[in-house]
């Protein structure tokens, strides 16, 4: 039994937590499952990642809060280090991922859609860093990718205020992409991993490692970044077969991946 249940259809590869019984609360095993379903991923087949929670309550309602309420600071940082480590190995997965939050994303949850590279939640969804609420910090990347994601004082007013936010605010504070009815959340969720799966993989793989160096670096740093990813492509026969295409005046090609 895992707590993670990896499903490919096609060339995409649908991730479930879950843990329902416990709104897919993230402890120790939990991330073990998530950490070993990466490790699983066929990354010759598979072109992109959706990430989604079982049940139609939460995609993940934070850190397990029981398996916390014990720890001493050493406990606590080993379970920040792993979390985050895990979260990161997300972030910087060689594959598009998305999060599709179909109900509460909060604490750990709402840290876990922030390590996807796009989130489309349900009109049900709520999210949140309510940890200062329980006498703690988000452990898991929220004080560091919240402020990224939607701005240092917005970012601070949550985090501070512990106030969780419903579908509709999230969207137009940036921290969602889209808002759809429960039950149309994981078809619009594949249906642009199915956009996303048609380009050649190896320039969305480029873009999502230049986007995601170049976050962080000075911009004459990240013209260099842009350039070693722009110039990979061409040593692609991707490349050659994309371009060809265009001129011969080829519709719908299939990339290779190679
Ligand atoms: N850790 C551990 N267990 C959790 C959990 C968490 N973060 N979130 C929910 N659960 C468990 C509950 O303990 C409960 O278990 P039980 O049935 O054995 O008592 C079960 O999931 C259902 O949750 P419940 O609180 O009964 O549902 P609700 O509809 O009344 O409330 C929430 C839903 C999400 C508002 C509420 O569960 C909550 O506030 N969770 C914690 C959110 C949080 O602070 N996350 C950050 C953690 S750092």
């Amino acid at each position: 039994m895992s707590y993670v249940t990896s499903q490919q259809e096609g060339s995409i590869l649908l991730m479930t937590l879950n843990r329902p019984e416990a709104l897919n609360a993230l402890n120790a095993q939990v991330l073990e499952d998530l950490d070993k379903a990466l490790d699983g991923v066929d990354l010759e087949t598979v072109r992109c990642l959706v990430i989604t929670g079982a049940g139609d309550r939460a995609f993940a309602a934070g850190a397990d809060i029981a398996a916390m309420a014990d720890m001493d600071p050493e406990a606590a940082a080993a379970f920040s280090r792993r979390g985050n480590a895990v979260f990161r190995r997300i972030e910087s997965f060689p594959l598009p991922t998305i999060a599709a939050v179909n109900g509460y994303a909060l604490g750990g949850g709402c840290e876990l859609s922030m390590a996807c590279d796009i989130r489309l939640c349900s009109e049900n969804a709520v999210f949140g860093q309510p940890e200062v609420a329980l006498g703690i910090t988000p452990g898991f990347g929220g004080t560091q990718r919240l402020m990224r994601l939607i701005g240092m004082g917005k970012a601070k007013e949550l985090i501070f205020s512990a106030r969780t936010v419903k579908a509709t605010e999230a969207l137009e504070m940036g921290l969602v992409n889209g808002v759809y009815p429960a039950e149309e959340l994981l078809p619009a969720a594949k249906k642009l991993a199915a956009r996303i799966v048609r380009n050649a993989p190896i320039a969305v793989r480029a873009c999502k490692a230049a986007m995601n160096e170049g976050v962080d670096q000075a911009m004459d740093e990240a013209i260099v970044t842009e350039v070693r990813e722009f110039s990979g492509c061409f040593a692609s026969e991707d490349q050659k077969r994309g371009m060809q295409a265009f001129l011969n005046k080829q519709k719908n090609i299939e990339f290779l991946n190679q």
